[in-house]
């Protein structure tokens, strides 16, 4: 067995599972002394038990980080050469990723929480799918979550999108490629929750998973109010830089006393100035150098300094006169446990157990779970699963958009993303114009073919209307420059750049470069998953925007293996955890963005277009979903669903 994170935490119990069990293991992870200890504890145990040649038994890795993607394949090859094949993968390691909300997250975090938890995996299946294939049997486990959803529903975890994403991912492959794999190799994965450990009470200096995120929920309320109070303030005419040139004092005490101040300011000092107290400054300061840093950030994406070079350019909080005292916190401690606390009673009272189990009892269901030869492509919760209160699942489309929802469009611009689904866009774009008579639709492509064809195909809508854009990789420049030109949108309706690959696992008997690369695979995550984060992340912050998010077509008739079909579903339920979780976080935020999902992808092959006429027919569905998730959403007067409608939903055409 080879164990990637094999010296702690789940896998290091797994690893003394299958070990006492009578396997061979191969413990790889990144720091030596760790793996040291833990194979000194493990070699013994064996002596103990008897075991003859137990030091041969138990092998180490040092060196080996899922992040680090080159190291996997040597890992692969040295558990070979140490023991001349490999039956069980245990895709155990991970990172806890980011921890902050999509809008603030940048994207080299988020890429390397998915190389690190969902790439790596995939690399690693992919290394020894040869040899499991040639010896006939062979089982892959990828450790998941809870919050990385379960069959059919997504579960939203805000705060964590990228790891939420990167554990669905783990689940979704599963799903979609056993049948890949099977019948000789199994593929499952297993879902733990809080898990009573060292992960959740924090290794080193760093505090536990609980803390953390209090912490980060008090500093991202004080971070949501500040930069909420700016944007009210500029929705009433007020220019940013005088808004951040009375920020700059960061004084709460002068400016809750200001009678001149903006009142959106003022209000926020004044409520700032309520929570002082002896033990910490946030009563005194408004922000520290880490929540201005994401105040400006949130204001470069969203547009509001590109009249302001200076702005645009700018790092660093500067810009502030003062900053908060380093020799006190800034949140105050009591508050933050108590909010760490509501957390873990707040998860707690979601688990069916009621408790969190241990590492070694999450390790004994797993092994258990494992020597079921007949499952493969299950999710198995070793600790019960979540009983939500509310779950979002996948919905057929059904019905139509209102005539008040729709006519709120009139006039306003609409953005289209996209390069290849062309007749979808074109047809979303024609109902826009015809039915809302939305004034301006601006179709942002990669690249100039793209463009020229979209501009064929909608040649009947008057050239005022219509505005093509090439954006090429840079896709956050294109949405700026798509602002400066044409002010904020009313929808963005993003679809990927590139269609998806068409092969997946090769079967036992075909050429081997029928596989999909392990580059192929990274790049697959990229032009879907991270090209819609680099969307959202933006858009999120776009006032007034309604966001709907597309999963990938396979076009009928061209899947010949399913390959595509299989990668299709991957990514569509991958990223309806990314869509879920959002649509919490956005509800959150000033510009409250609703965000949804048009899942292109069928849910079964049988559901594929038999001809023209049934092609036609799902082109028009497309367009009658754009239109559903993408028009305004009612007054919250008009409606208490508001916040839970159309927030969040997967829509299948
Ligand atoms: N900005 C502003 N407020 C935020 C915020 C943010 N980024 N994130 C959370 N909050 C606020 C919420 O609005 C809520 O405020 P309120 O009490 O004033 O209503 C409060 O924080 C608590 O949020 P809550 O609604 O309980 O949680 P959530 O929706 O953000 O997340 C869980 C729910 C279950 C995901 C979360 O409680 C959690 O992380 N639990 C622990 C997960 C775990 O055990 N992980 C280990 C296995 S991987």
């Amino acid at each position: 067995a080879l164990i990637t994170g094999g010296s702690a935490g789940i896998g290091g119990a797994v690893a003394r599972l299958l070990a006492l069990g009578g396997a061979k293991v191969m413990l790889a992870a990144r720091r030596e002394s760790e793996l040291l200890a833990v194979r000194e504890r493990i070699v013994g145990e064996l002596e103990d038990m008897g075991y003859p040649g137990a030091e041969r038994r138990v092998g180490i890795l040092p060196g080996v980080d899922v992040g680090q993607l080159h190291t996997l394949k040597p890992a692969v090859e040295a558990t070979i050469a140490a023991f001349g094949r490999i039956d069980y993968l245990i895709n155990n390691a991970g990172v806890a990723g980011a921890e902050d909300m999509v809008v603030d997250m940048d994207l080299a975090a988020w890429t390397a929480t998915l190389d690190a938890n969902l790439v790596s995996n995939y690399v690693l299946m992919h290394a020894v799918m040869p040899m499991m294939k040639k010896q006939g049997s062979g089982y892959v486990l990828n450790v998941s979550s809870y919050f990385g959803g379960e069959k059919y529903m997504a579960v939203a975890y805000p705060n964590r999108a990228d790891y939420a994403v990167s554990k669905a991912g783990q689940r979704a492959m599963v799903e979609t490629m056993a049948r890949f794999l099977g019948p000789e190799v199994q593929i499952n994965a297993i879902a733990p929750g809080p898990v009573e450990g060292e992960r959740l009470k924090g290794t080193g200096n760093r505090p536990g998973l609980f803390e953390r995120r209090g912490k980060l929920i008090l500093a991202n309320k004080r971070l949501n109010a500040v930069h909420a109070a700016v944007v009210k303030a500029m929705r009433r005419g007020l220019s940013v830089e005088s808004l951040l040139a009375q920020l700059a004092a960061n004084d709460v005490a002068a400016m809750a006393m200001d009678e001149a101040a903006p009142s959106e300011l003022r209000a926020l000092a004044m409520a700032a100035h309520k929570e002082r107290s002896d033990d910490c400054s946030w009563g005194s300061y408004l922000f520290t150098a880490a929540i201005a840093e994401r105040l400006i950030g949130r204001l470069r994406s969203g547009g509001c300094f590109l009249a302001l070079p200076e702005w645009q350019s700018r790092s660093g909080p500067g810009w502030i006169a003062r900053l908060p005292p380093e020799d006190q916190p800034y949140l105050p401690p009591r508050v933050v446990q108590d909010e760490a606390a509501k957390v873990k009673n707040g998860v707690l009272s979601l688990l069916h157990l009621g408790k969190m189990p241990t590492e070694t009892e999450v390790a004994l269901a797993t092994v258990y779970f494992l020597a079921d030869r007949a499952v493969s492509g299950e999710t198995f919760m070793p600790s019960g699963g979540l009983s939500l209160e509310r779950s979002i699942t996948e919905r057929e489309l059904f019905g139509s958009a209102k005539r008040e929802r729709l006519d709120m469009m009139r006039g306003r611009t609409v953005w289209l993303i996209g390069e290849h689904l062309v007749e979808y866009l074109a047809e979303a774009a024609r109902q826009l114009v015809n039915e809302c008579q939305v004034g301006r639709v601006v179709v942002l492509c990669r690249t100039a073919d793209g463009a020229s064809a979209i501009r064929v195909a909608l040649r009947d809508v008057p050239p005022d209307v219509l505005h093509i854009a090439e954006v090429g990789d840079d896709i956050e420049g294109g949405i700026d420059a798509a602002l400066s030109h044409h002010g904020y949108p009313t929808t963005i309706v993003s679809t990927p750049f590139v269609p998806l690959p068409d092969r997946l696992f090769a079967s036992a008997d075909g050429p081997e470069d029928d596989n999909l690369s392990p580059e192929d695979f990274r790049q697959l995550v990229q032009d879907n998953l991270t090209h819609q984060f680099r969307v959202a992340r933006k858009a999120s912050l776009i006032d007034g925007t309604q966001l709907v998010l597309v999963s990938p077509d396979v076009a009928a008739g061209t899947d010949k293996n399913g390959a595509g079909f299989a990668l299709a579903n991957f990514i569509k339920t991958t990223m309806h955890a990314f869509t879920a979780t959002l649509a919490v976080e956005n509800e959150r935020l000033v510009h409250d963005v609703p965000v949804n999902q048009i899942n292109l992808t069928r849910r079964a092959r049988s559901e594929e277009p038999r001809n023209a006429a049934e092609h036609m027919e799902e082109v028009k569905r497309f367009g009658r979903a754009v239109l559903l998730a993408g028009a305004p959403l009612p007054d919250a007067e008009d409606s208490r669903y508001r916040s839970r409608i159309y927030r969040g939903m997967a829509i299948t055409v």
